[in-house]
């Protein structure tokens, strides 16, 4: 078929569903495997986004995930839209009403509210409006091995990052991580910050009490935190939220960029695309340490959804061209490799600062692709919890050779000048990450390596929002590792990414 004879079937298909953009359809039907899961479907900018849930959506006697728990009129839904991979955009946030609770000036306006009588108030928001920027605010721990030496205060706030006036909490402006695969978990939060167990998950879903007791507390703080509500601990609600995110599951199901020139249904041709066979097939066999990038075993080709699309494939040449791309897209992911030299928590060099010689692979460069990170298969989470700093989190990120990369929009963000009065070395960051609970130098910078499943309708991607698109994210990537990718494939690396 060309591709405008499957554009139109596929709006046709769209148009007999009834599917209006971003609101949930539940097909009254088995899901596409025949099992009694229930499936819904939203339709956005990148085609139609699959969510299946193994309890019918339940969301409990409460309505839990979906209930108004606080006091500022938030649901967790405020933040977890369905129809934006369980985050929400800021296309979604623009569609809002300027006093919509998503800007309540507790954590949805750039500054801390002038007054407590302050409400919601969109003109306040250009982090949420522009960014999907979420202010999170944490002080620097007594203990710490470092000190605050200035801030910047980009949004001229009134009570600046830092100030008295917010007991000297720094302002760190994060994404929502998406609420959904969280069987897949290995750290809770960008920083990690929640988990206070660690996660021991074994195959078949076994051991799961650990992730359980992390996401019942997780849920605990958004409610006392983003919805400003009494404590939920031991309250069914926070049993229903758990419950509901663990048997949730999204994935991308039929790609369509006009743009792009991006068409696929996820699942046809032999792909394992959507979210059915990573509820059925990938979550039974996920385990803590799963293709370990660390030991023996390990494989940097993790992922093989689209193996059948691949240029090895024996049917490739009689694939749609868009099928071709993505698994093209998926071969890059899984077999190109390159050097990666200064990460630290993983690999730190001694001539950086933050260089700790407890390090994995401390001061070695390490030939590997994707998958050193993204090591979870068919996921791309890390299999096991490995905070690091690939640079994301610094005011001046930098490459392999020590040069500026500019890639990243930042400049909305405040900048820390953190020093280490033992040493007198001093940093530069837009977000200490894991150093912020843990108080130690060598831990500035850390973030988790997020899963990479329902991208495509879900940018702007990394924990600040500082890459627009995935184009950007792989963009970023092949200057900071050098990785030496063509504009083809780069193209195709993304049209990988969008169909996860
Ligand atoms: C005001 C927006 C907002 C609301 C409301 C909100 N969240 Fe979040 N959520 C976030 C942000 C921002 C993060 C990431 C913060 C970080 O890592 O520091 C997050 C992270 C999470 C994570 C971690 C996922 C992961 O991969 O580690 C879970 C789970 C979660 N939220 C569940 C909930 C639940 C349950 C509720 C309702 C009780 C809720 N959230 C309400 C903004 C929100
Ligand atoms: C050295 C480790 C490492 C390598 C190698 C790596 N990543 Fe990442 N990746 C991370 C970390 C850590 C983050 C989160 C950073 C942040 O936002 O603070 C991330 C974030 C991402 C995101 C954004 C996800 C989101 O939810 O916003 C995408 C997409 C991504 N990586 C794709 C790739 C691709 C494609 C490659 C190979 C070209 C790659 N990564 C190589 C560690 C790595």
């Amino acid at each position: 078929m060309t591709r405008s004879a499957l554009t139109k079937v596929a709006l046709v298909l769209i148009g007999a569903v009834g599917v209006t953009a971003g609101a949930p359809f539940q097909p009254a039907r088995a899901d596409s495997d025949g099992d009694s899961d229930a499936t819904q479907l939203t339709v956005d900018g990148s085609g139609v986004l699959g969510s299946v849930s193994t309890n019918g959506f339940d969301t409990g006697t409460t309505n839990g995930f979906f209930a108004n728990l606080g006091t500022n009129g938030r649901t967790c839904g405020t933040c977890h839209v369905e129809a934006d991979a369980w985050t929400f955009t800021p296309q979604h946030a623009k569609s809002l009403a300027p006093n919509d609770p998503l800007f309540t000036p507790n954590d949805g306006s750039d500054c801390p509210p002038i007054s407590p009588s302050q409400g919601p108030n969109s003109a306040l928001s250009s982090e949420v409006l522009q960014y999907g920027l979420i202010r999170i605010e944490l002080g620097i721990p007594a203990t710490a091995s470092f000190a605050l030496a200035s801030t910047s205060n980009p949004k001229g706030c009134a009570i600046p990052p830092g100030s008295p006036g917010v007991g000297g909490q720094l302002f760190l402006f994060r994404r929502p991580l998406p609420s959904t695969n969280l069987i897949f978990e290995s750290a809770i939060m960008w920083d990690g910050r929640e988990t206070l167990e660690r996660v021991t998950t074994q195959a078949n879903f076994q051991s799961l009490a650990p992730l359980l007791f992390d996401l019942a507390d997780q849920a605990n703080s958004a409610t006392t935190g983003h919805a400003q509500g009494a404590s939920i601990v031991g309250a069914p609600a926070q049993t229903d939220i758990v419950t509901f995110e663990t048997n949730l599951y999204t994935a991308q199901s039929l790609l369509f960029q006009l743009r792009q020139g991006l068409f696929a249904f996820l699942t046809a041709d032999g792909a394992h695309g959507g979210p059915d066979y990573l509820e059925d097939t990938v979550a039974p066999a996920f385990f803590i340490g799963i293709n370990d990038p660390l030991k023996p075993g390990f494989s940097n080709a993790n992922f093989d959804l689209f193996a059948a699309w691949e240029p090895t494939s024996p049917q490739y040449k009689s694939l749609q061209p868009s099928e071709q791309a993505i698994g093209r897209g998926e071969a890059i992911f899984d077999n190109t490799t390159f050097v990666i030299h200064d990460v630290p928590g993983l690999n730190s060099a001694p001539s950086n600062p933050l260089y700790n010689p407890a390090d994995p692979l401390a001061g070695q460069d390490i030939q590997g692709g994707c998958a050193i990170c993204h090591n979870n298969p068919n996921v791309g989470n890390h299999s096991t919890s490995l905070p690091i700093n690939i640079g994301v989190t610094m005011a001046q990120p930098t490459n392999n050779d020590g040069s500026p990369n500019n890639v990243l929009d930042i400049a909305n963000l405040p900048v820390y000048t953190l020093q280490n009065p033992a040493t007198g070395a001093s940093v530069q960051v837009t977000d200490p990450g894991k150093a912020m609970l843990s108080g130690k130098w060598t831990d500035i910078g850390k973030t988790k390596g997020p899963m990479l499943r329902g991208l495509a309708g879900r940018a702007p991607y990394f924990h600040n929002g500082s890459a627009k698109d995935l184009a950007t994210v792989v963009n970023f990537y092949n200057q900071r590792f050098a990785i030496g990718l063509t504009p083809q494939q780069a193209n195709d690396l993304v049209a990988f990414l969008s169909a996860l």
